[in-house]
């Protein structure tokens, strides 16, 4: 056996009486995680840094005298790990009856909220854990009139995860939020504990969609909770800029109610804006243009047919050209135009007025 083998052979660890391969740096969580061992997590977000603040990742490793948490715990070569069993679940359903009593017990709370929004509601049922064994104090004071209209601030159900703190902080790089006092005083807070209209914040949403209690919740979509039906997601890309972030529309009968970020999309993995999480009424806004329309002698807009309005503005373009010259034509084709219909902008403006006049707005 040579030396790579050896190291082959050594860089194994057993879960649950299989061996499995391991990269050196990766934790037990992320391990179990790809043989889908369906280890429970409350703080855990795969976009970052494990934190470690739930404990309810925990699993027995042979040797350790108290159960470690997988989220933060590196793999040893030979380690020997067991994901479940029915002390470790007692332990699961005992801090997860804990944590349920923080957020005074609002365990079912409507999807809209956001995208991690039913993850205690789900392990509370999973484990069990809705005894309200343990009555008393509550962290968290809710914020419900901080007045923008995009984020509901309810401390109530906050479980003190930090999860909004670190997405903040670690996949916007804003530092808006942050945890004031600690213990049963812990509160979620802006500078200066303001609004967040008057803080950093770029309203991006990152923090409602990571919550997995609903406490911070997207007001747009809430709005829409009262229709009936069931939520469908139906994936597309956000029409706004050149990035392309994948979106999941939500939708209900036929009425977009939300937008979800696509943690899984190429370009955003679960980021957003505010435009492409928040700025989607235009869709079946009443004023939206559905055919076009020209100006006519009266200086008013009148509908019109495409051919119509095509040679208006072929029309125009001549009369342009022809009183100012090929320079005066600038091309600006959209970001979000695919690679066919770019190359036809600039062809449409080099060929067609004779200018290098062309760019695109994902430059701007
Ligand atoms: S508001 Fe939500 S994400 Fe933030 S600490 Fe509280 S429970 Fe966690
Ligand atoms: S960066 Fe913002 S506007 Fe651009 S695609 Fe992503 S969500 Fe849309
Ligand atoms: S998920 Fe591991 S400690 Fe919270």
């Amino acid at each position: 056996m040579d030396s790579n083998q050896v190291k082959q052979r050594r860089n194994t660890v057993k879960l649950d009486g299989e061996t499995f391969p391991f990269t050196e740096g990766e934790t037990i969580y992320e391990v179990a995680e790809r043989q889908r061992k369906n280890i429970p997590t409350l703080c855990y977000d795969p976009r970052l840094e494990p934190f470690g603040s739930c404990r309810l990742c925990i699993v027995d490793v042979e040797g350790s005298r108290n159960p470690v948490a997988s989220c933060t715990t590196l793999v040893t070569p030979e380690m020997v790990v067991s994901t479940s069993s029915k002390k470790i679940n007692k332990y699961r359903k005992i801090l997860l009856e804990m944590v349920i009593s923080e957020n005074h017990g609002q365990l079912d709370v409507d999807p809209l909220r956001g995208y991690a929004s039913q993850e205690l509601k789900v392990l509370a049922d999973q484990y069990q854990s809705r005894t309200e064994r343990f009555g008393g104090e509550h962290s968290g004071i809710s914020n419900q009139v901080d007045d923008n209209p995009f984020i509901l601030r309810d401390y109530d159900l906050c479980i003190s995860c930090y999860r909004c703190v670190r997405v903040c902080a670690e996949q916007e790089g804003d530092h808006a939020i942050n945890i004031m006092h600690r213990g049963f005083d812990s509160q979620i807070s802006t500078e200066f504990n303001g609004t967040l209209k008057d803080s950093a914040c770029t309203f991006c949403g990152q923090c409602i969609q990571t919550c997995p209690t609903g406490a911070l919740a997207d007001k747009k979509a809430i709005r829409n909770a009262h229709l009936a039906g069931e939520i469908d997601k139906t994936r597309s890309i956000c029409p706004y800029c050149g990035v392309g972030c994948s979106i999941d529309l939500l939708t209900k009968e036929d009425k977009l109610v939300g937008i979800q970020p696509a943690m899984d999309g190429p370009a955003n993995k679960g980021a957003l804006c505010v435009k492409g999480q928040f700025a989607f009424d235009f869709v079946q806004h009443p004023d939206r243009l559905t055919t076009p329309l020209v100006r006519g002698q009266d200086g008013q807009f009148h509908q019109a047919s495409w051919e119509q309005a095509l040679d208006q503005a072929a029309e125009g373009f001549r009369k342009v050209v022809q009183e100012h010259g090929r320079h005066s034509v600038y091309g600006v084709a959209s970001g979000r135009a695919p690679s066919e219909a770019a190359y036809l902008m600039q062809k449409f403006i080099r060929a067609g007025f004779g200018t290098n006049y062309i760019d695109n707005c994902s430059r701007a």
